[in-house]
């Protein structure tokens, strides 16, 4: 029998799962209903369903699938019966729908990050622990063929056991730029970058070494995009958004919504529904996350990491490197950059930069061959979509599959990030949330 889902959250990141359930994986899955809170862009996906999409001429016209307002969210439940619900809409919802859809008996897949804060995270456990249902948090990094290697590399006990990581994550002026722009230049959204973005990043690092984070300290700063920064580029006369910004033809950021037809109806046409704005200024006074972190965290294990995230560097990607009893591994990967709806395939791996180096205490050093990767993310996407949607897909050995523990412990980092840079303690993790499950990469 096909499993039944539906989605809430029909925006830029939810086309991957609703095109995977409809054209890649039919014969297994069914979309019984969209939900949103912004009627425009339901109807362009059904619009996309019936008519296809130039980006993609392989995909057949298929059938429309019944639409329901944030409101009707329950009636959809009710009506649809969906084994599954796909969670894809802005961070600080995710809560919400997860805990709703498995009060009424349905599992949960949710986007990265599980949730923005402790008090819903701590909600989340405790309804899973309560209903028993399954949740599915989508870290398609892990799934990534470079980072899959740093892993088996890493488990083969290349650098024998690890004692300390240190870890820098480059967002560069165009899709770092373009958190400031929209709904995460809030934390009451987004948690900030160290929830949102880092999310994806603490993740990697409990998964590569096998632990959980025990303290953490940050300090952090909003210091690029800020109006002195405007100043700096002689952007006196700056408007609140790109539209109509007498600055426009001066500023390196100015991001033209109406050029690009995805950006467009994505956003632009549906701005009249709900007021959500893609374009704002990046300068903006009113902005309320930090574009430059540094954390310290020390690990159950005993590992210690340094962890930098800059928003506005010249290139994207970032470089780790893992330093054990036998050596040390240091990996760089390069990420081709986008503007996350613009129709393009977002975070490519590109191969020239990208590296796996091997340095054995007293030997030689030597790199491994970089792996193909096509598709988003590194080539990610594509495997975690086969691991959520194929009943078929082989066992995997690296265990990326990851549920509650994992989206928990992956957002507990950043959570306490948070906390030290309000309060400018260390904070342990464990001390936010209890009853956190172990990551299923520590399961057998
Ligand atoms: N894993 C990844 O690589 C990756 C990449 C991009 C985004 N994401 C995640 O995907 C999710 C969506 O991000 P996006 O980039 O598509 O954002 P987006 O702004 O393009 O889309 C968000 C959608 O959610 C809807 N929405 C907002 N509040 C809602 C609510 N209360 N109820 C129902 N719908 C609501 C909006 O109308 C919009 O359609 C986020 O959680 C984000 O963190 C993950």
């Amino acid at each position: 029998m096909k499993k039944r889902y539906v989605q809430v959250g029909i925006g830029g990141r939810s086309y991957m799962y609703s095109d995977a359930i409809k054209h890649k994986y039919p014969e297994y899955c069914q979309l019984a209903g969209l939900c949103d809170t912004n009627r425009h862009r339901m109807d362009i996906r059904n619009k996309r369903f019936t008519e296809g999409d130039a980006h993609f001429p392989e995909y057949k016209p298929v059938s429309p699938v019944k639409t329901y307002t944030a409101d009707q969210f329950d009636l959809m439940l009710e009506e649809q019966k969906p084994d599954t619900v796909i969670v894809t809409c802005m961070d600080s919802a995710h809560d919400e729908y997860i805990i709703r859809a498995m009060n009424a008996g349905c599992d949960v897949i949710c986007e990265k990050p599980l949730t923005i804060d402790s008090q819903r995270c701590q909600k989340i456990i405790d309804t899973v622990g309560r209903t028993g249902r399954n949740l599915k948090v989508t870290f398609n990094c892990r799934y990534s063929p470079v980072r899959a290697l740093v892993k088996q590399t890493l488990m083969d006990g290349a650098v024998g056991d690890i004692l300390s990581v240190d870890f820098f994550w480059n967002l560069n002026t165009s899709h770092g730029a373009d958190y400031f722009r929209r709904w995460h230049r809030q934390k009451e959204n987004s948690g900030g970058l160290l929830v949102h973005k880092a999310t994806h990043h603490f993740d990697l690092v409990n998964w590569w070494i096998a632990a959980v984070p025990e303290e953490v300290y940050c300090i952090a700063g909003r210091q690029f995009y800020t109006p002195a920064q405007a100043e700096r580029y002689g952007l006196k006369n700056r408007g609140k958004r790109c539209r109509n910004c007498p600055e426009s033809k001066k500023c390196k950021f100015y991001l033209d919504i109406e050029a690009n037809p995805d950006l467009k109806s994505l956003y632009l046409d549906a701005e009249k529904y709900d007021g959500y704005q893609r374009d704002l200024c990046v300068f903006d006074e009113e902005i309320g996350i930090e574009d430059s972190m540094n954390a310290t965290v020390r690990y159950d294990t005993g590992v210690m990491m340094s962890y930098a995230l800059n928003a506005f560097t010249p290139w994207e990607g970032y470089s780790i490197s893992f330093n054990g009893t036998l050596g040390r591994l240091e990996h760089t990967c390069v990420e081709r950059v986008y503007i996350n709806g613009d129709g393009s395939t977002p975070g490519e791996l590109i191969k020239k930069g990208t590296s796996v180096t091997v340095h054995p205490h007293f030997a030689e050093p030597y790199a491994l061959p970089i792996p193909e990767a096509r598709g988003g993310h590194g080539g990610g996407d594509d495997p975690l979509l086969a691991d959520i949607f194929n009943p078929n897909a082989p066992k995997d050995p690296l265990k990326r599959a990851a549920g509650l523990g994992d989206g928990a412990w992956s957002i507990l980092t950043g959570i306490a990030a948070n906390q030290s840079i309000r309060t400018g303690l260390p904070v342990r993790p464990a001390d936010l949330v209890h009853g956190i499950p172990e990551p299923s990469f520590r399961k057998d």
